[in-house]
């Protein structure tokens, strides 16, 4: 199995998924965001090999898939801030959009058959409240050029696997996340972002005392509390979605799917979810609101239970919260403890 992006939040924790359930993996990061010691955790696994390696470097990648033929592809490796996509999008593109296509040549030339993409809410945009809860037949309408950057992928893949580029037997599956927390129970890898943005983290270091000020980005939304309503999914949940479309996946098939869990939380929620794990009653302002914010995003997850089976283990909160938490107080510098 080949993970882009194995030094990252996600794909660190489907690597060691991935080792764990006995299968070689072959890891690739250029550490634009992962961490170098996410990488030395999966090395305790013989069966993990490393190579440090840039997407868009397509003669090394070519190579590498020659030297070490791999049968799927879980294809995590991208920029992921809103924020930051709006100020540089030519870096999203670059990375996320140009650096898949140079992934799925070295799939054509070396013929690699399965492949999921990282995929997301936001090539939804912002949808209409009649497409709430979001189905995976919502329009696509992204937003912002993180949105779009993923959302073009979907497009071409399906153009790939229209085409004779295509091994014969290429399939693939779009997982479109919606909002990931938590981290391994047992705390191996976690969540160690540079910069920080996103909420359960920020409020956990808010607890910590490693952050003097946390902010609502807006409370003046249409929504109960007037704060925007995200579904947060735990990321051992998400690796199983992973596993359970790679064995589900037939030759010739193309599949999307939402993962949430189909329960929405708002901004307020989540920092009594944090202030209650941690007992720590962190300061809080109210701010404007932040740009690219859709008010309401949580999906409706009936198609991925329906056809794979998939159930998230560790729908609550607060179970995202406490492995968070506990990920952070095992590392307060994160891997460079
Ligand atoms: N928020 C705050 N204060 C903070 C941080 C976040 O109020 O300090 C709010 C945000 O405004 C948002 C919610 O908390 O309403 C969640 O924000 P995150 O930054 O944690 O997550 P996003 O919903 O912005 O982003 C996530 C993924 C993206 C994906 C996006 C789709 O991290 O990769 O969902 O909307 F693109």
């Amino acid at each position: 199995m080949l993970v882009t992006g194995s030094a990252g939040y996600i794909g660190s924790h489907a690597a060691l998924r991935l080792l764990e359930d006995g299968h070689e993996v072959l890891g690739l990061d250029h550490y634009g965001r992962g961490n170098r010691g996410a990488t030395e955790v999966l090395r305790s696994f013989e069966r993990f090999d490393f190579i440090e390696l840039d997407l868009r470097d397509h003669d090394a990648l070519v190579t590498a898939l020659r030297e070490r033929p791999v049968d799927a592809v879980l294809h995590f490796a991208a920029l992921a801030y809103v924020g930051e996509s709006v100020t540089v999008p030519l870096d999203y593109y670059d990375h996320n959009t140009a650096g898949t296509v140079s992934l799925l040549r070295a799939i054509a030339a070396t013929g690699v058959s399965k492949f999921v993409f990282s995929s997301t809410c936001a090539t939804y945009g912002e949808p209409d409240a009649e497409h709430i809860p979001i189905r995976e037949s919502t329009p696509q309408q992204p937003i912002n050029p993180y949105g779009r950057s993923k959302w073009m992928v979907e497009r071409i893949l399906e153009d790939f696997a229209d085409s004779e580029q295509a091994p014969d037997d290429f399939r693939f599956a779009l997982l479109r996340y919606f909002n990931v927390a938590g981290s391994d129970p047992e705390c191996r890898v976690g969540e160690d972002h540079d910069p920080e943005t996103h909420l359960v983290p920020v409020c956990l270091d808010a607890a910590r005392g490693r952050r003097n000020t946390l902010t609502i980005f807006g409370t003046d939304y249409d929504t109960p509390d007037g704060t925007c309503i995200r579904d947060y999914v735990h990321v051992v949940d998400l690796v199983d979605a992973h596993v359970a479309v790679l064995s589900a996946l037939q030759p010739g098939e193309r599949r999307a799917y939402n993962v949430g869990t189909g329960r929405g939380f708002s901004v307020r929620e989540v920092m009594a979810a944090c202030r209650e794990v941690t007992g720590v009653d962190f300061p809080v302002s109210e701010g404007p609101r932040r740009a690219g914010d859709p008010p309401t995003l949580y999906s409706d997850p009936t198609l991925i239970r329906t056809e794979l089976g998939w159930e998230p283990k560790r729908p609550d909160l607060r179970t995202m919260v406490e492995d968070a938490w506990r990920w952070r107080e095992t590392h307060p510098e994160g891997y460079r403890d």
